[in-house]
C-alpha cells in the first residue's frame, strides 16, 4: 500500500510540474509579449479637459472621447472665462468646454472625437484649434433622443478669423 500511495504522489507531482509548464508556454506567445500596453496608452491623445463641475453634456462628452482613443483628463472650474481669454476663443465660438492638447491645440464643445483625431495629425497652419460654438441637439454628449441639428465644426486661427473645417450634415457622420 505505502507503495502505490508513493507511485501516486509521484504521478501526481509530475502531471503538477506539466500543468506548471504551460503558464510558460502561454507567455511564450509572441501575441502577449508583443503587446506593448504601456506605450499604446502613450500613444492615444492626451486632452486636459476645463468644464464647471455641474456640466452633464460635458461629462457625456467625454465619455464619447475616450471610447474613441482619446485620454482626458478633466480640470473643474466655477467660471472657465479665464481659459476662453487665454486661448483666444471668441465669445461667437464659445461653447460649455475647453478641451486642450498636449502641443497646445485647443477643442472647444462638442466636437466629435474623429474630428479632433484628424486634425491632431494634421493640424492646420497658424490654427489655434477647433470649435463647435454653442451646443448642437445631436452632437456627442448632447443626445435627445434621436434628433439631430446640422452644425459646422470651425477651424479658428492666430490671426482672429475662423473657416469651416467640416459639415456635420447627419448623425452618423459623427463617428
Ligand atoms: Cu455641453
Ligand atoms: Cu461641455
Amino acid at each position: 500500500m505505502p507503495k502505490i500511495t508513493t507511485l501516486t504522489a509521484l504521478f501526481a507531482a509530475v502531471f503538477l510540474l506539466t500543468a506548471c509548464s504551460e503558464p510558460a508556454v502561454t507567455n511564450n506567445d509572441p501575441k502577449i509579449t508583443a503587446e506593448p500596453v504601456v506605450s499604446q496608452q502613450q500613444s492615444e491623445p492626451l486632452l486636459t479637459v476645463y468644464k464647471t463641475s455641474s456640466c452633464g453634456c460635458c461629462k457625456k462628452w467625454i465619455s464619447h472621447i475616450e471610447q474613441n482613443d482619446i485620454t482626458a483628463i478633466a480640470k473643474d472650474y466655477d467660471d472657465l472665462s479665464f481659459i476662453k481669454n487665454r486661448y483666444g476663443i471668441q465669445p461667437n465660438h464659445i461653447s460649455c468646454h475647453t478641451a486642450v492638447s498636449e502641443n497646445g491645440y485647443v477643442f472647444e464643445g462638442h466636437i466629435p472625437a474623429k474630428y479632433i483625431l484628424m486634425f491632431l495629425a494634421e493640424p492646420v497652419a497658424n490654427a489655434i484649434g477647433l470649435t463647435v460654438p454653442a451646443m448642437p441637439l445631436g452632437s456627442p454628449g448632447m443626445e435627445v433622443g434621436d434628433r439631430f441639428m446640422p452644425y459646422e465644426i470651425l477651424v479658428f486661427l492666430k490671426d482672429g478669423t475662423s473657416k469651416v473645417y467640416a459639415k456635420v450634415d447627419g448623425y452618423d457622420m459623427q463617428f
